[in-house]
């Protein structure tokens, strides 16, 4: 025998030394009992398409590149990713302005890359989730066009008024109603002698949902797409479908003094109006419908995006007669109601409130960043990312990632004026636009150190790429020992276990700044993540936090941690930990003879490696230490 196997046959005997416990544990629970849904538990990866991969030197993301770097989300453990909109747009809100919902945009592919994209998904076991844009399409949709040409059938496609006419007898929008984006909701329409609606960009008029014709013609989208092998959709904007028939003023709002912000008034007649939530249900039947018909494929789904109440988003997920709407109503309170100087209190709260109000039987989710506001690295500090990924990743239900955030890219804020291009940033001008742009967290993806960070050979990239993608990059995290990335992977691998998919839960915070959770599972070692919100050093004493002092065991821990894998924290008599300045670790309670995950990971290679020493030295020491069989449990779909 020569000396290498005899190093890996002394290795191996260590690690499982370490395993070695107290208590027996029973066998885990069959696959089939504790079978849950592909999409409860899964990680939706965000990709924006106009900044993932370019493919043909445009400076332009595209579809072919999305479809070469699927190999990178599965090798990265990602099985389902939500692509922002792809189809034929003028660009003006970059895809959010839809010109033909069934075609792909030229600068994007074709659809025979669509479907290349959706075959190699599929062969790599990702689910793909399509952006659907409901509220409004473009100006240049053949529907806008027709009926502002009045054509019969369309001429109530969308929400038109005569505006007030004035005593000069001139003619002003109906209402005091504004767009999201800045300025009037209204605008004149030369044509057709009428205002329209529209709560974006005045290019992105609203289609008029109370006309069946609309309904109907947007059914007809989703099914075109649910045939090309969709697994569902995010659906965009959906707390604005209907306003008011009534067309009243919206109540101020003291917010602000400047009447043409959004925030000038109370959305009260343009938003959350309770059709919204018939209209969800609708939607929900026609997936579930679909799933009925084509049971080989996988359960359809819907995510729809509403920054709205609580109670209102608990009735998405189903209301008060039992009826189901959403399967994954967007909760963004990571985004919208934690910030930089939140306490611990804050996010124990947030968290809790979303499990309180969330219907029972329902799959809670997390997101934790996308497209339309800064990422994790500048709403937190590029320290949080570790931190905030254990915090996404070890929640129970569904956890969101906007691509970037698994290697803690940075928002550029510094564009200049000139290379800026997001229209609410476009609208407020020169002197604010840094303060609303969101150009900034759209930056192309950072592959790598070459040139455009690996994302494109273009001389110019539709938006400039972030000077720091020199150090901060893909590659440079995937050779390094310790890397943001790296700690994203075994997250993901960490959260495949059954303890992660069905574990209970429990959140507290140990002090103003730091918080922990746990997740316990019968015969799994519990999962305890603990994290640090503050920016200094944080002295934990997790004795109140144990039920009974236990051994922990470093499972995950960030890449400024003292501490490394395998390092064990506490003696059996309690004790304490030093969190880094907002970092995070995740630690497993060892109360018994139970492989962690990873370990069971070596111990599944080392069986397949088909090596009849190194087998044989694991069936001896299984036997010598009596271990617990513990199944491995993962859902794959
Ligand atoms: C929400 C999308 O995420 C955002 O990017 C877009 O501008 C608006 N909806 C309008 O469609």
């Amino acid at each position: 025998m020569t000396i290498a196997p005899l190093i890996k046959i002394l290795l191996f005997s260590l690690l499982l030394q370490q395993e070695s416990g107290s208590v027996m544990s029973g066998l885990v629970k069959s696959e089939s009992e504790d079978f849950i849904d592909w999409w409860q538990h899964t990680v939706f990866y965000q990709i924006y398409p106009r900044s993932f991969k370019d493919s043909n030197g445009d400076g332009i993301g595209d579809l072919r590149g999305i479809t070469s770097q699927l190999q990178y989300l599965a090798d990265t453990g990602i099985s389902a990713t939500w692509l922002s909109p792809i189809f034929q747009s003028p660009m003006v809100d970059f895809g959010y302005d839809i010109s033909d919902y069934k075609a792909i945009q030229p600068e994007y592919g074709t659809m025979q890359d669509f479907e290349e994209l959706i075959d190699t998904a599929y062969n790599l076991g990702i689910k793909v989730v399509l952006d659907f844009v409901p509220n409004h399409s473009s100006d240049k949709h053949e529907w806008f066009l027709k009926s502002a040409a009045k054509e019969p059938g369309y001429e109530d496609f969308y929400v038109w008024h005569d505006g007030l006419l004035q005593d000069n007898g001139t003619r002003s929008p109906p209402n005091n109603w504004q767009s999201v984006f800045y300025g009037s909701a209204w605008e004149w329409h030369e044509g057709r002698q009428q205002y329209y609606l529209h709560q974006f960009t005045k290019e992105q008029p609203d289609l008029n949902f109370r006309n069946p014709k609309v309904v109907q013609a947007m059914d007809n989208v989703l099914l075109f797409w649910l045939n090309k092998g969709v697994a569902g959709f995010r659906i965009d904007a959906v707390n604005h479908l209907f306003e008011d028939d009534t067309l009243q003023d919206e109540p101020l709002s003291a917010k602000t003094q400047d009447p043409l912000s959004y925030d000038y008034t109370r959305h009260i007649y343009t938003k959350d109006l309770p059709e919204v939530l018939q209209m969800v249900q609708h939607w929900r039947k026609l997936l579930d419908d679909f799933s009925a018909k084509h049971p080989k494929g996988p359960t359809r789904i819907m995510m729809t995006e509403a920054y709205a109440g609580l109670t209102q988003l608990a009735d998405y997920y189903e209301d008060v007669s039992g009826t189901k709407g959403s399967h994954l109503p967007f909760n963004f309170h990571f985004i919208t109601d934690v910030k930089g100087d939140s306490d611990a209190r804050d996010y124990v709260y947030n968290v809790e409130k979303w499990l309180i109000y969330m219907p029972r039987g329902h799959a809670a989710n997390w997101v934790m960043g996308n497209h339309d506001n800064p990422r994790v690295a500048s709403r937190f500090g590029p320290a949080s990312v570790d931190a905030m990924n254990m915090l996404l990743l070890t929640l129970p239900g569904v956890a969101v990632t906007y691509n970037g955030e698994e290697l803690g890219m940075q928002d550029y804020r510094e564009i200049s004026w000139e290379d800026t291009v997001d229209p609410p940033a476009k609208n407020v001008g020169e002197e604010l636009y840094k303060e609303v742009s969101r150009d900034p967290e759209r930056t192309p993806f950072q592959w790598n150190n070459k040139k455009n960070a690996g994302f494109s050979d273009s001389s110019k990239t539709w938006l400039p790429v972030h000077p720091n993608y020199l150090e901060l990059n893909l590659e440079a995290q995937k050779a390094a020992n310790k890397s943001h990335y790296k700690v994203y992977t075994d997250l993901i691998e960490l959260r495949k276990s059954a303890i992660m998919r069905l574990g209970r839960f429990d959140i507290e915070p140990l002090s103003r700044w730091v918080f922990a959770f746990k997740r316990e599972y019968p015969n799994f070692e519990s999962i305890i993540t603990i994290i640090n919100v503050s920016d200094e050093e944080q002295l934990v004493d997790l004795s109140e936090f144990l039920s009974q002092p236990k051994k922990l065991v470093v499972e995950i821990c960030g890449v400024d941690s003292n501490y490394k894998y395998g390092d064990i924290i506490l003696g059996d008599g309690g004790g304490q930990l030093n969190l880094a300045p907002r970092g995070g670790i995740v630690l497993s309670e060892r109360s018994g003879r139970i492989m962690s995950e990873r370990r069971r990971t070596l111990v599944k290679q080392l069986v397949k490696s088909g090596n009849v020493v190194l087998v044989a030295l694991l069936v001896y020491n299984l036997w010598r230490h009596k271990w617990t069989k513990v199944s491995f449990n993962q859902q794959r779909f």
